[in-house]
């Protein structure tokens, strides 16, 4: 019987379980780090990059290169891909599956990775759709999490910025309300709020959701303040007026606890003030680094069949 391809599409396909099993592995990869160095021996990992990205094309690629993969890569789809020419996803997936055994990719279509794993006989990872999802980071944001607070239950946890167009945070609240007793704080500009099906998903799932607009709606013993970039490539065409952001600094962070982590998906603009950087609740560098262990646990996975 022909194996189920495991694609990494969404953040709800995941359980309290499956991150459990992700976040072991993660964490023995990086104590045993030689024991996986020729995992993925004689396979071949695809890159295909419809959007700029640091963070997520480099990290997934360090990721295959530490299990053994081979790699290659169009970092530019957009413009150096045949879909200047106008090819389709349907097809440049079936192409490109043919040469690798597992595709990343990032594309402006929220529904770019449905397309793509409808279509792929390889798996398929969705390293970022639109204004849709961003599983992969979710996952390394829930990790990094666990880290510094150990229990996911529990949980306050503010997010900030642009809840409209963020798609590292729609992923991120699907996976926060698969815990017990989580609260979220969205915290934005009117034009920015969380929309109203992410919402629904909170409330479905038994997760408390609160909009506030300013920090100091927020309580002081916050677990987590998750902060974002206007996504301002999202909106071009919409009036907005003068976009009033929220800064982040050594200011702000007096009023909550030294238990209140500030992450941010990165890259930051100007929306986190670098002197807040040396501050020990300052994890966002420690959160990008995460990215490599939990992306080799989801590419082996994906690659063995074995979620
Ligand atoms: C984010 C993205 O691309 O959605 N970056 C990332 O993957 N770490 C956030 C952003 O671009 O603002």
């Amino acid at each position: 019987m022909k194996k189920e391809i495991r694609h990494v599409i969404k953040a709800d396909q995941f359980t309290k379980e499956s991150l459990e099993e992700i976040f072991i592995l993660a964490d023995d990869m990086v104590a045993n780090p030689d024991k996986y160095s020729e995992s993925l021996k004689k396979k071949i990992v695809a890159t295909l990059f419809y959007e700029p990205s640091t963070r997520t094309r480099l990290s997934f690629e360090t990721a295959a290169l530490q299990l053994g993969a081979g790699l290659i890569s169009t970092e530019n789809a957009g413009t150096a891909s045949s879909e200047v020419k106008g090819e389709t996803i349907k097809d440049t997936i079936e192409v490109t599956a043919g040469y690798a055994d597992a595709i990343v990719m990032r594309h402006p279509n929220v529904d770019s990775a449905e397309i793509a794993a409808r279509v792929s006989s390889v798996p398929i990872l969705n390293a970022g759709s639109g204004s849709g999802e961003h599983p992969t980071q979710a996952l390394l944001d829930v990790y990094t999490i666990k880290q510094v607070k150990e229990d996911l239950n529990n949980l306050k946890v503010a997010v900030s910025g642009d809840l409209k167009h963020g798609r590292t945070i729609h992923s991120l609240i699907k996976l926060l309300s698969l815990y017990d007793n989580t609260t979220i704080y969205g915290l934005s500009r009117a034009f920015f709020r969380l929309p109203q099906k992410y919402i629904d998903y909170l409330i479905e799932s038994e997760a408390k959701y609160i909009p506030v607009s300013q920090f100091e709606e927020l309580p002081n013993d916050l677990d987590i303040l998750y902060h974002t970039r206007t996504q301002l490539e999202r909106f071009k065409n919409e009036a907005t007026g003068v976009i009033d952001e929220y800064i982040i600094n050594n200011d702000v962070m007096k009023s909550f606890s030294n238990q209140t982590y500030v992450m941010h998906p990165l890259p930051r603009v100007k929306e986190i003030s670098e002197d807040f950087d040396n501050d020990p609740r300052a994890i966002y560098i420690k959160q990008a680094h995460n990215g490599v262990p939990i992306r080799k646990a989801l590419l082996l996975k994906s690659i063995n069949h074995s979620y």
